[in-house]
């Protein structure tokens, strides 16, 4: 089992869009059992997946050991892919994590070994406790960015915290995102790294809100099907 987290320092970067395409990708391109854990108490991708959390479901009674890891997973609308859904829980994931005891992470993942092939983190953003622990557990990490100095900015920053606090950590793998070609920013900074997944800006993506729907579900053949595609296909051929 292998752990990709989509995380950023800053927020509204479409990390949510590229965790929920992502992990549509890996359950329906690369025949993947895969697992969507929404950290984010904001509950964008278990929404936009079409599920809610069961009725009592507590991720803060997870991460406090108080429950067991596989009951509060759902079933998406999708073979292979499986949700655990965000709840209102989650606000309290920090005060849990800075106390002992707290379950960790790297450990509850090792929990879903033998059910789940691949698991994607969609994190909230910033440096948080819980960044820490995604740091310390995943894979490898994908870092959405807006084309802009502002996202570079916090790209380095995010780079230089790994490199001094988890030198042996997860490779970043960054990302473009909501690029708009007419704009003379966007083509300098997204050309000046050619090599680099480019997730164009796209209505399809913004309709995933209304359609509930991962856009290869509903846009299958539109650019940014084909970005989140080549996107996944970066991210398994870097696992194996
Ligand atoms: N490629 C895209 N094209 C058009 N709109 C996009 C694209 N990616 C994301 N969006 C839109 O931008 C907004 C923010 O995206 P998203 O929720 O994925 O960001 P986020 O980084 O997860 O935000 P947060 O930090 O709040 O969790 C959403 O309204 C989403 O629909
Ligand atoms: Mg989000």
């Amino acid at each position: 089992m292998k752990t990709i987290a989509v995380f950023a320092i800053k927020g509204g970067v479409g990390k949510t869009a590229v965790a929920v395409n992502l992990a549509y990708a890996a359950a329906t391109q690369s025949a993947r059992r895969t697992l969507l854990w929404d950290l984010d108490g904001q509950g964008a991708a278990t929404f936009t997946l079409r599920l809610a959390a069961a009725a009592g479901s507590s991720q803060r009674k997870l991460f406090a050991a108080d429950a067991a890891l596989d009951a509060m997973i759902r079933p998406s609308a999708y073979p292979r892919l499986d949700v655990l859904p965000a709840d209102k829980s989650l606000r309290h994931l920090e005060r849990i994590l800075a106390a002992d005891g707290a379950r960790r992470l790297k450990k509850m993942l090792k929990g879903f070994d033998k059910d789940y092939d691949r698991v994607i983190l969609d994190c909230p953003p910033g440096l948080t406790a819980l960044a820490e622990e995604v740091f310390r557990a995943a894979d490898m990490i994908v870092v959405p960015l807006l084309p802009s100095p502002l996202s570079a900015r916090a790209f380095d920053q995010l780079a230089a915290h790994l490199a001094k606090h988890h030198r042996k950590g997860p490779p970043l793998l960054p990302v473009w995102t909501m690029v708009d070609r007419r704009r003379a920013l966007h083509r300098a900074t997204v050309d000046a790294v050619p090599d680099r997944v480019v997730i164009p800006y796209a209505v399809a993506v913004e309709a995933m809100a209304v359609n509930q729907a991962p856009v290869a579900a509903t846009a299958p053949s539109g650019p940014a099907a084909r970005g989140f595609s080549r996107l996944w296909a970066e991210v398994e051929a870097a696992l194996v």
